[in-house]
């Protein structure tokens, strides 16, 4: 036991509280460095427990972070609202500081690692010296993965938000578990987080402290994570896209595996036929409504079970195969557009211990947002916590300045134990193994509904080339089409043109039989009246059991330019009428849209060109002969 010699006082009045638990000295001596720079007025170790989770939740009540809901419609559950300034992910705050440029590449921002430790640790205006002042620093030891599995690995977050404390109980493996994982000796991945707004004594704290400087900055090299400024999501809960995906991505570019932006389900057929699809969307383009698919009419005796809803870690398993687990114990999920009819199972989940961030309240102290009812309620209290009404709504649409009730990355943070279809294996420390990757942009026109890649380089292609429309999920522009590789944009840790390689590398690493099939998919595409042409949600099943057929070898297709299609006959239209024409235009390929695209992948090839595989440039002028021949013919 270390507890008692650590426990003198680090600085005046503060002591480090150590519990009698905790048995590794490196950890603590961390804590001691963190809290000096700090200038933390406390320290405070998780447990993890229940009664810990509730007294912060009360403490958080009573400070107006957390408004209770009705105990009765929505029980144990929450309402945050954030700062206005602090409501999604912050891209070009967001900074990979490995030792040489090249290694961050072109996709990320850089800087100079020593710049960077002079900015928020060192330097004399360093941004994290006394930025917890007045403040309790919460030390948040917590397992990305099953406890023990060989696949998971061990992060401990530092941080002066208690709603990150209690986000972290729900989205992760947290408290005195992890610690005993960790043991004496064990690595873990050092993640330090302020909200950047030191109290002065006897100053009053605000529901939603933040500040308007923010850095959210990853060292790969030391597999550190420093993030100040903001306490939102991505920003904030740093075992998920900091850790799960920017560090662990280095990771497994080192050690052979790989961290992706996917969701992880099982499917299974009426035979009794289980099989696993990772797929990878974009940020709020769709994977926590299609990792929890309710299968339509028609498709009796089919199940669809969830796994994970946003990060899969992969690694080769002992017969070659991939397989898979979800690092996360939560999902941090899209309010807006979910409800009863697009997804149960998600409504389902929220029914009670959630916490939802930027949602609105009903009179009734429960919670409505954007699509949840056909009608909204005629009085609501918006997410800035000011009166609306549909009318109020209305003429602020017609004034141009839209204001909706709940802000378009309004999020719920609720336990994957909630989920009604979660997968028996979700926390098997062994994983799962992956049949097939699926990849998807949100595109309202170019893109198919769906094309399986003829092979392992066409399909690393069709990812590597992935375009999307920005959403709300990033703060910036929306609606944009920009390059979102791999839907790892804003999450790969290192060169995006070795993270090609890397896929590369893998698969080639895979026995053929073994090596999952590639599909690229879009539910998107819109119609001449700009609304949405494949029906989605539920009846992405249908795509779904052509894939299963495909695996199985029953499937037809026809191939094209870029790989194979269903033709209308190849899927089962049982329950959904969908005639040959609608299909025609969620299925087609527009020659003159595919020759501008190509023109998209080259310009992104020629960003990547340092250390770009040679195979991915190989591939797009073959498709492009492929394109002009096709142009050619009647
Ligand atoms: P992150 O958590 O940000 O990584 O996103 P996600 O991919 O889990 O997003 P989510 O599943 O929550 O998607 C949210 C948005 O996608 C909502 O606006 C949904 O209405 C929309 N969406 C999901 N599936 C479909 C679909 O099949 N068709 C259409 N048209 N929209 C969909
Ligand atoms: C995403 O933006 O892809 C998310 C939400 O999953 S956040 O955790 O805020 O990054
Ligand atoms: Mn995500």
């Amino acid at each position: 036991m270390i507890g008692d010699p650590v426990n003198r006082p680090v600085m005046e009045g503060l002591r480090l509280n150590v519990p009698a638990y905790v048995r590794h000295a490196r950890l603590v001596d961390w804590v001691a460095r963190v809290a000096a720079l700090t200038e933390a007025a406390e320290v405070y170790w998780c447990d993890g427990s229940q009664a810990e989770y509730d007294r912060l939740a009360a403490r958080l009540v009573e400070a107006g972070t957390l408004t209770p809901l009705n105990p009765t419609l929505r029980p144990r559950s929450f309402l945050a609202r954030s700062s206005p300034s602090d409501v999604a992910r912050v891209e070009d705050r967001t900074f990979i500081c490995s030792a040489r440029q090249e290694d961050a590449g072109p996709t990320n921002n850089w800087v100079d690692p020593a710049e960077m430790r002079q900015r928020l640790e060192t330097g004399p205006d360093a941004l994290f010296r006394g930025a917890m002042r007045g403040r309790t620093l919460y030390v948040v030891p917590f397992s990305m993965g099953p406890l023990g599995s060989h696949i998971s690995h061990i992060g401990v977050e530092l941080t002066d938000s208690p709603y990150v404390a209690v986000s972290m109980r729900v989205m992760t493996r947290m408290g005195r578990g992890a610690l005993d994982v960790l043991g004496e000796h064990g690595e873990f991945v050092p993640c330090v987080h302020t909200v950047g707004a030191p109290l002065a004594a006897g100053q009053a704290d605000v529901p939603w402290p933040c500040n308007a400087t923010k850095y959210i900055v990853h060292y790969p090299e030391t597999r550190e994570i420093w993030s100040y400024g903001s306490g939102y999501g991505g920003n904030a809960l740093l075992g998920k896209k900091c850790f799960a995906l920017r560090i662990a991505s280095t990771m497994g570019r080192d050690q052979g595996w790989l961290a992706e932006h996917m969701l992880v389900l099982g499917v299974t057929s009426p035979q009794g036929k289980k099989y696993h699809v990772a797929a990878a969307f974009p940020s709020a383009c769709g994977k926590t409504n299609f990792a929890m698919l309710v299968p339509p009419q028609g498709y009796a005796g089919w199940k669809v079970t969830t796994i994970g809803d946003d990060i899969a870690w992969i690694k080769p398993g002992p017969d070659g195969r991939l397989v898979a687990i979800n690092p996360e114990a939560g999902y941090f999920g899209v309010a807006p557009g979910t409800n009863r009819k697009t997804n149960p199972n998600c409504m389902d989940s929220l029914k009670s211990d959630v916490i939802f961030t930027n949602v609105a309240l009903t009179d009734e102290g429960d919670v409505w947002w954007e699509g949840m009812t056909d009608e909204p309620p005629a009085h609501l209290t918006d997410w800035q916590g000011r009166d609306w009404t549909p009318e109020l709504a209305q003429a602020e649409a017609a004034s141009g300045k839209p204001r909706p009730a709940a802000h378009p990355n309004a999020r719920f943070t609720v336990a994957a134990t909630n989920n009604p279809v979660l997968d028996a294996e979700w926390d098997n420390a062994a994983g799962v193994p992956i049949d097939a990757f699926i990849f998807g942009g949100r595109r309202s026109t170019t893109v198919p509904l769906v094309t399986e890649a003829r092979n392992w380089v066409e399909g690393v292609y069709m990812a590597a080339t992935m375009g999307s429309e920005t959403t709300a999920a990033a703060a910036g522009q929306q609606g944009v089409v920009r390059r979102d590789p791999f839907a790892m944009l804003p999450f790969t840790g290192y060169n995006m043109a070795d993270y090609f390689q890397h896929w590369l590398s893998m698969g080639k690493a895979i026995p053929a039989a073994a090596r999952p099939k590639i599909y690229c998919v879009n539910w998107f595409r819109k119609g001449a009246d700009g609304k949405f042409v494949w029906p989605g949600y539920g009846e992405n099943m249908r795509v779904l059991e052509w894939m299963i057929g495909r695996i199985e070898g029953r499937a037809g297709g026809q191939e094209n330019v870029f790989g194979i299609s269903p033709r209308h006959d190849d899927l089962r239209w049982e329950g959904l009428p969908f005639t040959r024409e609608q299909y025609a235009s969620v299925i087609g390929i527009d020659r003159d849209a595919w020759q501008r695209e190509l023109a998209l992948h080259a310009e992104l090839f020629q960003m990547l060109a340092h250390h770009l595989p040679p195979e991915l440039p190989a591939t797009r002028e073959q498709l492009s002969v492929r394109l002009a021949a096709g142009a050619a013919a009647p």
